[in-house]
């Protein structure tokens, strides 16, 4: 019998034991949220489209070669992970202007930027996520420079796989939120960890522009779950 102890409980996902050392188990919910919780819903069978589109994603950029925590998909809501220490930063890669980049800094939503555009956030939901500089990451020990240097330049490494795989679907990236961990079984090696979903990506349809991922939520612009499913078939998965 497995131990289905909550390890950690975030809001769209929680963790538990897995079944060997230095494994987990990630479980996917239904659970939406859009700023810092203020906006909360439950979308029944989203937890299992995330799982699977992440899962896809993981397993395609294991084949282009960027490390992850990623074993396999167990089931339509878990995945069996390498245990991490997450990096307690979102790193966020930006291609075209949207979301808090254009109201915070009163840009454009939609102008295309020359070369992507790094962003690093600490995660203190106390704080709203603040973003914070490269040096504030290293003066406060989040990660140490040769760490970040890694980081950024996977980061950029991913957006270019992930960038070409949607335009292949005539879906257009338009930016994305990763998390990095250190291996608990050789913690000089630094991997994507979390996910990567549509709760997790801005995604446009090429030819309309029409949004496919969480603003459909944080916006009201209609039903979350056929523009998760549309990402998931356009993707060629099948659950
Ligand atoms: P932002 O424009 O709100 O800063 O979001 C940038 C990208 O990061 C967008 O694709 C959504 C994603 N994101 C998360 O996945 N989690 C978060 O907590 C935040 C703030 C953004």
């Amino acid at each position: 019998m497995r131990s289905s102890k909550t390890l950690y409980e975030g809001k769209a996902k929680k963790i538990i034991k897995g079944p060997k050392k230095n494994t987990l188990i990630q479980i996917f919910k239904d659970d939406a949220t859009a700023y810092n919780k203020k906006k909360h819903k439950i979308f029944k069978g989203k937890g299992v489209l995330n799982n699977h589109i992440s899962a896809y994603i993981m397993h395609y950029l294991k084949s282009k070669r960027i490390p992850t925590h990623f074993e396999e998909k167990l089931n339509d809501r878990e995945q069996l992970i390498k245990k991490c220490e997450i990096i307690p930063i979102e790193f966020v890669v930006r291609n075209i202007t949207a979301g808090s980049i254009a109201k915070k800094l009163g840009i454009k939503e939609g102008l295309k930027l020359k070369k992507p555009l790094l962003e690093y956030y600490y995660k203190e939901d106390s704080l709203d996520d603040p973003m914070i500089s490269r040096d504030h990451l290293i003066t406060f020990g989040w990660a140490t420079n040769s760490e970040l240097k890694k980081i950024d330049k996977m980061s950029l490494q991913i957006n270019k796989h992930l960038r070409n795989l949607f335009l292949k679907k005539n879906i257009i990236l338009v930016d994305f939120k990763i998390e990095f961990g250190r291996l608990s079984s050789n913690p000089k090696k630094i991997v994507l960890a979390d996910e990567i979903s549509p709760d997790s990506c801005r995604l446009w349809d090429k030819k309309t522009n029409k949004k496919l991922d969480k603003d459909v939520f944080r916006r009201n612009l209609g039903s979350l779950l056929s523009a998760y499913e549309e990402v998931a078939s356009r993707l060629g998965i099948v659950h």
